[in-house]
């Protein structure tokens, strides 16, 4: 892990390891391997671009049941602020209706997204809804939704890495960085 890595004007350092990710992610993919495995359909896991790309790709790895992988793409943090503007930048990569959907998300933070993204999902006909977080954020979420698989909790800090920017930059650092104020 880098000691600091330097983002525009901001500094971030170590938070948590990729080991730890991937520990989580194992826990995570065991209880939705446990829900689905045996079903008769195929349920589609839907990756939230970009944030999830890499969460994503590590979970798909470890399920082993048929899925098929759909993608869309959302936005709605500038620089390290949710504007609670939710913009879909690309829509569903196929139909979701009569499907069952997991959701794939980098971090759930106000919950803005993912009530955007329900209900988007009930309006387009999928038979069910559920979903998976690798982060959550709980002192600043206040949604009623419930979130069916979270991989872990972090206390209410800006982080980048393992797929979350800081304006585009630090998707692609493995270990999630914490911004050093
Ligand atoms: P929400 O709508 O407020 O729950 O925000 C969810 C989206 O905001 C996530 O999918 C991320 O793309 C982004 N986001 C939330 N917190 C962070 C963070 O700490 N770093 C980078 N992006 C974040």
């Amino acid at each position: 892990m880098m000691e600091k890595i330097v983002l525009h004007d901001k500094t971030f350092k170590p938070f948590i390891p990729y080991a730890k990710l991937e520990a989580a992610i194992d826990s995570v993919a065991r209880r939705i391997n446990a829900d689905y495995e045996g079903s008769k359909d195929i349920p589609i896991l839907l990756c939230i671009l970009n944030g999830s790309v890499m969460f994503t790709a590590e979970l798909m790895k470890r399920l082993n049941f048929d899925l098929q992988l759909v993608s869309m793409k959302l936005s709605s943090y500038s620089g390290t602020q949710s504007s609670g503007v939710i913009k879909q930048v690309m829509g569903l990569t196929s139909p979701v209706n009569g499907r069952r959907v997991i959701i794939v998300e980098d971090i759930v933070d106000t919950g803005n997204t993912i009530v955007e993204l329900k209900r988007i999902l009930e309006e387009q006909g999928a038979s069910d809804v559920k979903i998976c977080t690798m982060l959550l954020k709980p002192e600043v979420y206040d949604k009623p939704v419930k979130l069916d698989y979270v991989g872990m909790e972090i206390p209410n800090a800006f982080i980048v890495g393992f797929g979350l920017d800081y304006d585009e930059l630090g998707r692609n650092y493995k270990d999630i960085y914490v911004i050093d104020q």
